[in-house]
């Protein structure tokens, strides 16, 4: 009789004991778990991103390029989350990068990609946030930035902070998924209703930012863009912009 009372009480016990350890490493789990999935599954797209953005990043990264015959002299780039590093092939050679990414777990598939490449691109990898970039005033000639700005926390401050590590003369050059530019149509509609699922499966990035006027905003003494349709990702998350700003 004894014994089957005591049962029960210690079974309840032992539940309780786990369930307070798991309470107590709740934020842990479930943020590295999610964080985990999230560079994995960011991973298994990129590649297909990269091949579908071929042509539109061979034009815009020629901007590199350009500017590298006109400073004659190697670049020093800033990549800004970089994810698993899909840009670096359409870098200049001999370029230095510095690659800036949050998500630990992105590390092993960027390198991966880096051996693939097998260019005579020198690759660093720092991690930190957009928000506090963890460098010296004016010491990049270029900082990168694509499919980025959608996820920041404070796009404000992230175009302040890769205005503060430019060169003067240095270039931003970004990539970004935004918002319809019509905002009475039914597609800017449809990125409404989708955005808190779509925050929610990948990483807080939101479907319908109005980035351009945040980049025009931000102090550069010349901006170049370009408004396409990038048809292969779903259609509320499709209108894009390209381009490049100059400090
Ligand atoms: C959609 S992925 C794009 C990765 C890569 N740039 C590309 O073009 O494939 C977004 C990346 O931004 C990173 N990210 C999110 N918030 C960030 C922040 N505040 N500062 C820097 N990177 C951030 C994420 O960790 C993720 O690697």
């Amino acid at each position: 009789m004894e014994t089957e009372e005591s049962f029960p009480f210690y079974k309840t016990a032992f539940v309780l004991v786990v369930l307070a350890i798991i309470w107590f490493f709740r934020e842990t789990i479930i943020y590295n778990s999610y964080k985990k999935y999230f560079a994995w599954i960011s991973n298994k797209i990129t590649e297909n991103v990269k091949e579908g953005l071929k042509d539109e990043k061979t034009r815009l990264f020629q901007v590199l390029h350009d500017y590298k015959d006109q400073q004659e002299k190697n670049l020093t780039i800033l990549e800004v989350g970089s994810g698993a590093a899909p840009n670096l092939s359409f870098y200049p050679a001999n370029t230095k990068v510095v690659c800036l990414e949050p998500n630990q777990h992105n590390d092993s598939y960027a390198n991966e990609n880096i051996k693939k490449e097998g260019n005579s691109i020198s690759v660093d990898f720092v991690h930190g946030y957009a928000e506090a970039l963890p460098f010296e005033n004016e010491t990049f000639d270029i900082v990168v930035c694509t499919l980025v700005l959608c996820s920041v926390e404070d796009m404000k401050k992230c175009l302040q902070e890769i205005k503060r590590v430019l060169r003067q003369g240095g270039k931003y050059v970004f990539l970004e998924h935004v918002g319809y530019e019509n905002k009475k149509s039914w597609a800017w509609t449809l990125q409404c209703v989708m955005n808190p699922l779509h925050r929610v499966l990948f990483d807080g990035c939101e479907t319908h930012r109005d980035t351009e006027t945040y980049i025009m905003a931000a102090g550069f003494s010349d901006f170049s863009v370009n408004r396409f349709t990038h048809k292969p990702f779903p259609s509320w998350i499709r209108p894009c912009i390209s381009g490049f700003a100059t400090k």
